[in-house]
């Protein structure tokens, strides 16, 4: 599978991902939090952190060896991003995971909130991607 291949299949999966993270906090109160919970670990290691490592071994450092000034400020900006997002997530899962099976509305509140601005960095960064990134995979071959 060439890397622009990928990088579209894997959106295809970030994206779903989202959807489920919004799905899950419909359902946040009930039993099947557990469930939940385990998925979204793995959908979050398999198709957010795998993803951010591919693209920052396999796709940026090409980039930045070839590209112009404008790319490579471009692909630094999307690095930053990665950053954000991780630290996010990381607070998302904490606040997840500091609560009990059932949490009160307040805990419900937080654990919403947290995890919106995941969602909305995610969503941003994926589109960000898709309408300049892509285009670079392609001039450079990848
Ligand atoms: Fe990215
Ligand atoms: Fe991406």
């Amino acid at each position: 599978m060439d890397k622009l291949t990928r990088e579209i299949h894997d959106h295809g999966k970030v994206r779903e991902t989202m959807a489920f993270f919004e799905n899950f906090l419909q359902t946040i109160t009930s039993d099947d939090r557990e469930h939940y919970s385990t998925r979204i670990h793995k959908f979050t290691d398999e198709y957010i952190i795998d993803h951010f490592r591919f693209e920052e071994q396999e796709i940026f450092p090409l980039i930045l060896e070839q590209g112009s000034e404008e790319e490579k400020e471009f692909i630094n900006e999307l690095q930053e991003e990665h950053g954000e997002i991780l630290i996010s997530l990381a607070i998302f899962l904490k606040v997840l995971f500091s609560y009990g099976p059932r949490p009160n509305k307040e805990e419900v509140k937080q654990i919403i909130k947290s995890s919106e601005v995941v969602v909305s960095r995610v969503l941003l960064h994926a589109r960000k991607e898709d309408k300049l990134l892509f285009p670079l995979l392609k001039k450079y071959k990848m």
